[in-house]
């Protein structure tokens, strides 16, 4: 409920009582390839997740249907796969899991926002994204990169009209299996709710005007561009109601039309870094970030390509699939061009 007056929370931090993480751990642990049969695997594992104590399924749920809620939620004591496996080096899916637990629960949690879908220039189309270091992406702003601070950004999608902020995902769930050598890499989300009250009415009335060409993602430019910037249509960086703004920031780099605009994109970055939550993901945790409310940034962090490597499940999720059926693929109904 909103109050007035009152600012919302923008960050929830949700745990598990130990004797559900058993008693889902306990399900998760059978579930068959959930690549065989996506939508029986969705299924399934919301019966599983249909578990959770009433109130925790509430505001997960409350997270992922209204306005008000947070723009990011740690989940905490989730289970974990008795064996990880070496952590992929190719950015590509592991081998050696001894089993789907990490999958159930990142399906799970996604279940509750909305639906998974793929994209065919990120990782292939996969429904089960897995971001861990990737040699020689390092210094990139991309999920390959370890040695840069990623910037501040949303995950968006390359669509032929030009609008790179419609089409992209409603949500990202990420699932941490391995923390890394040093356990030193900290995401940050950064909520436009919070972004707003703290910058000059100056840099966001520049911000809300449409004076911003966003770069597509690196995945796309690369395939397609061979590298080269492909821009989007000038749009506005944060638009929508005052209460309730959305803010979308291409991570490969946005192009400002005048140099006001480019100070009040620089203002906003820092205004980023000043209201922004931070957080350590461990094995067992995951975190819930809503793709339109805020942005996300990660900091370096040490990567030494040996299997060891800091690794996280993600998830793209909408709410309805409805709007983006223009991009299908024919092959399969959850994977968008
Ligand atoms: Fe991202």
């Amino acid at each position: 409920m909103t109050v007035p007056g009152k600012r919302d929370a923008t960050f929830a931090d949700l745990a598990l009582p130990d004797a559900v993480r058993e008693a889902i751990g306990r399900e998760l642990r059978v579930l068959p390839d959930p690549g065989a049969d996506i939508d029986r695997a969705t299924a399934r594992c919301h019966q599983v997740f249909a578990m959770l104590p009433l109130d925790l399924l509430r505001s997960v749920l409350d997270f992922g249907r209204h306005n008000d809620t947070p723009g990011v939620a740690l989940v905490r004591n989730l289970p974990v796969d008795a064996q990880t496996g070496p952590t992929p080096l190719d950015g590509g899916p592991g081998r050696g899991k001894s089993g789907f637990v990490s999958e159930g629960v990142l399906l799970g949690l996604s279940g509750l926002l909305g639906e998974p879908l793929g994209v065919l220039t990120e990782k292939a189309g996969r429904l089960i994204h897995d971001v861990v270091p990737v040699a020689g992406g390092e210094r990139t702003q991309t999920n390959q990169s370890s040695a840069v601070f990623l910037n501040f950004h949303s995950d968006i999608t390359y669509d032929a009209t030009g609008r790179y902020d419609l089409a992209n995902p409603d949500f990202l769930v990420l699932n941490c299996l391995r923390s890394g050598p040093f356990g030193d890499a900290v995401t940050y989300y950064a909520d436009a709710r919070d972004i707003c009250g703290q910058l000059p009415p100056d840099a966001l009335e520049l911000l809300r005007g449409p004076y911003f060409r966003l770069n597509a993602p690196g995945s796309y430019t690369r395939s397609a561009a061979g590298g080269a910037e492909v821009l989007s249509e000038p749009v506005p960086i944060i638009r929508g109601a005052e209460a309730h703004p959305e803010i979308t920031v291409s991570a490969n780099g946005v192009r400002a039309l005048n140099r006001e605009a480019g100070a009040a994109f620089e203002r906003l970055q820092e205004t980023c870094r000043e209201v922004a939550h931070a957080v350590r993901l461990e094995p067992g945790q995951a975190l819930l970030v809503n793709n339109r409310k805020g942005v996300h940034a990660r900091s370096r962090f040490g990567a030494r390509h040996d299997g060891r490597d800091r690794w996280l499940q993600r998830t793209y999720v909408r709410r309805s699939l409805w709007d983006i059926r223009y991009r299908v693929t024919p092959q399969d109904r959850r994977v968008h061009f």
